[in-house]
């Protein structure tokens, strides 16, 4: 039996396979950020051959300061949750398990989007794009804030029907500033080592749980690299995903930190690789690796070597709709996974993750 084709348990949520949509911003929010017509036709689009064991939606912000664009998603007041319930039935009307993506942009949007200073752990220009300003540094009491507005906004997602939320910690958003120690430079219990740069996700993933409870999954996206000097290390990361696991997290979904979804040069399948088969092999919750992958052979490559327990395809899906069925339609899993998972292919997918 393919590996892919494989059901995985996570607390009362049953997927129905490995496939995983991974979030990806349409912009096709309202203007305050509310679900429209366009956006539940794209995502029933999406989702209407019901193939994906589990469809993560695109970045939706928290709170009005942490908002990337003008056309993104809000989870951010309760008005918005009769849209979010409109956007979850889509999706689970195509037999598709969907999970909110929850996330603050910090230093990672500009005053354009939020009519004010952008905030961030530190005053330092954030290094994920090159044309973002000088933000304010965070006081204590607005990251009590925060950690508040991320919690009311998994309730909401709980409201709407969504089946999970997954907290947004990569491509060089706030929680990812926190995280990395190329933006957070504070000398508080929020900054310093990794304990310190991991504080802000547990007291987030702690106040979530206490609302949603323990039968409510609550995914981590991870930004596990920078790809930059002085980034985030490996062993840094291994550390923060033992603690999320430790801490009740339910999923770990393995992504770019600062150098955000890619690697330069390195378009080859699963370029975070590395990442995330290093903490599937520090902690035994599900992860997810998203990031070049550009076969259902490869993903199935990527399940036999242990490298992750679901697999996202983003681009293919994003530009053409009928690429998951057609995929489904043509792979002959025992043929082609035989020349997958040879020493030498894993070899060479590990190289590439270097
Ligand atoms: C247009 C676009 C929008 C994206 N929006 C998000 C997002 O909202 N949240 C997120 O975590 N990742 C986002 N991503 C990253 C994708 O989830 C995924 O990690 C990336 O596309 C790499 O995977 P792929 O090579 O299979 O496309 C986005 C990517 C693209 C191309």
């Amino acid at each position: 039996m393919a590996r892919l084709l494989t059901s995985l348990k996570i607390g009362n949520l049953e997927l129905k396979n490995r496939l995983v949509m991974p979030p990806m911003a349409t912009s096709r929010a309202g203007l305050h950020g509310e679900i429209t017509t366009p956006l539940l036709q794209y995502y029933d689009e999406k989702t209407r051959d019901g193939y994906f064991g589990m469809v993560i939606t695109e970045h939706s912000f928290v709170s009005a300061d942490g908002k990337i664009s003008f056309h993104q998603i809000s989870s951010a007041d309760n008005s918005m949750i009769s849209g979010l319930r409109q956007l979850s039935d889509v999706i689970h009307n195509n037999g598709c398990p969907v999970i909110l993506q929850l996330n603050h942009a910090g230093s990672g949007t500009k005053e354009e989007f939020i009519g004010s200073q952008p905030i961030a752990p530190s005053v330092v220009i954030n290094p994920s794009k090159s044309n973002l300003e000088l933000p304010c540094e965070l006081k204590c009491d607005d990251i009590k804030r925060i950690i508040s507005d991320f919690t009311s906004a998994a309730l909401r997602g709980k409201q709407a029907g969504f089946d999970g939320v997954e907290i947004h910690s990569c491509h060089g958003y706030l929680l990812n500033q926190f995280l990395s120690p190329l933006t957070n430079k504070r000398n508080d219990k929020y900054g310093g080592n990794i304990k310190g740069r991991i504080l802000i996700h547990i007291e987030v993933l702690r106040a979530i749980r206490n609302v949603v409870g323990n039968n409510f999954p609550i995914l981590f996206r991870l930004g596990a690299t920078d790809n930059m000097d002085g980034g985030l290390s490996l062993d840094d990361c291994i550390t923060v995903a033992k603690e999320l696991e430790k801490e009740s997290a339910d999923m770990l979904d393995i992504s770019g930190g600062m150098c955000r979804y890619t690697v330069p040069d390195l378009e080859k399948a699963g370029y975070f690789i590395k990442q995330a088969k290093a903490v599937k092999d520090a902690v035994s919750i599900p992860v997810i690796v998203t990031g070049g992958i550009r076969t259902l052979e490869q993903a199935e490559s990527l399940l036999k070597n242990n490298v992750s327990d679901l697999i996202g395809i983003g681009r293919p899906v994003f530009n053409d709709s009928n690429w998951v069925k057609q995929a489904m339609n043509n792979i002959d899993f025992e043929t082609d996974t035989h020349s997958m998972s040879s020493p030498m292919s894993l070899r060479q997918n590990q190289l590439t993750a270097d």
